[in-house]
């Protein structure tokens, strides 16, 4: 026990551990460990932010994607999603009513649809940065060559989500076919950083076949890509996909990952997901108590909630965008947090 708050300490002071540290501490976790270590992260969380928690609003504008990820509901060979594609004009709408509810980020999220080319996607990111130049752009629109996601960078798009998912080779290819590797996303990562977004990176928490040595590794790179953001969030199987038997993701390991981001990145924006609030009521709650600062509800027109489905059970798919905002707002104030109108740039610069 004394070893492992030790090790906990470590973190709170020097943000790193080894190989073998963080292999031994998320083996050897217990609730009391836990505690512990999320009473640091409160404590870290607010020295940088304060009780200040940043809405991001989500617009999954497509669910057309190439990529046949074994984890996913929207993979390409699930026949049985109903596929759609935004209008512009309906994303341009959503923004602002988005705009009118309090949110200064928007995050357009899809499949790797290559009905959505370069020019397409560029002109929608110049007109959102032109109908709303107090807002940022966040995309999360998968794998691209670096010209292109130059080309976004240069209409107007400041941020980047793109989650490494494992950084293990081995584990990468158990999960993706074979089109997909580890060290291609790694690049996209690098890519993007080097040309200037804030990026985020990040992977599911119970994920199959992983390990507290896997985990490990992820740590590892996390640290070493610095990012401003890390999205983790429980794996959660879909009904229609090969892992449809697999264990979920469990709200207590996911808790415990957020807190040891939190030290080891100390200024870095940590969203409580949309996943941890589907496999327990009080996920995102317990989320920011862990040391999480960010959430982001679903912008999404509610026609096409339900088929942007990634895992079963996804909640919030029946509700309109207000709805949201006020159940997030006044799930926030319950734990003696507030939701703040912001652009909410990261301090991990
Ligand atoms: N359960 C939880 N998260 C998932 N994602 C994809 N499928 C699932 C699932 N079944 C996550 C991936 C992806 C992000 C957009 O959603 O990590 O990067
Ligand atoms: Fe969507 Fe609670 S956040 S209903």
């Amino acid at each position: 026990m004394d070893r492992y708050i030790k090790l906990i300490d470590k973190l709170y002071q020097k943000h790193t551990l080894s190989d073998a540290e963080w292999t031994s501490l998320i083996a050897s976790r217990t609730p009391e460990l836990s505690e512990y270590l999320f009473s640091l992260a409160r404590d870290v969380r607010e020295r940088y932010y304060g009780k200040d928690i940043y809405v991001r609003g989500l617009i999954e504008f497509s669910n057309y994607c190439k990529n046949d990820c074994l984890y996913c509901g929207i993979r390409r060979s699930n026949r049985n999603v109903h596929r759609y594609r935004l209008e512009e004009d309906m994303i341009l709408s959503c923004c602002r009513e988005g705009y009118e509810l309090g949110f200064r980020t928007f995050v357009l999220q899809s499949g790797e649809d290559a009905s959505y080319t370069e020019d397409r996607l560029a002109n929608l990111i110049r007109k959102i940065r032109r109908n709303f130049p107090d807002c940022a752009i966040t995309l999360s629109v998968g794998e691209w060559e670096r010209s292109s996601y130059q080309a976004f960078f240069d209409a107007g798009a400041d941020r980047y989500l793109l989650r490494h998912e494992t950084y293990n080779d081995k584990h990468y290819s158990m999960l993706h076919p074979a089109s997909l590797s580890a060290k291609k996303r790694r690049q996209c990562l690098w890519e993007l950083k080097e040309i200037g977004y804030q990026v985020g990176t990040g992977f599911m928490v119970g994920a199959p076949f992983q390990t507290a040595q896997l985990l490990s590794e992820d740590m590892l790179f996390l640290e070493e890509l610095n990012p401003q953001m890390v999205g983790i969030g429980p794996f959660i199987p879909h009904h229609n996909t090969p892992f449809k038997d697999e264990a979920a993701g469990t709200l207590e390991l996911t808790l415990f990952l957020l807190g040891c981001i939190r030290l080891m990145l100390p200024k870095v924006l940590l969203p409580s997901t949309t996943a941890l609030g589907t496999i327990h009521p009080k996920g995102r709650e317990l989320g920011i108590l862990s040391g999480a600062n960010v959430v982001m509800p679903n912008l999404s027109p509610t026609e096409v909630r339900k088929d942007y489905l990634l895992y079963d059970n996804k909640i919030c798919t029946g509700d309109e965008s207000a709805q949201c905002r006020r159940c997030l707002e006044q799930r926030m104030e319950s734990i003696g947090y507030r939701i703040v109108t912001a652009r909410g740039d990261s301090l991990n610069i």
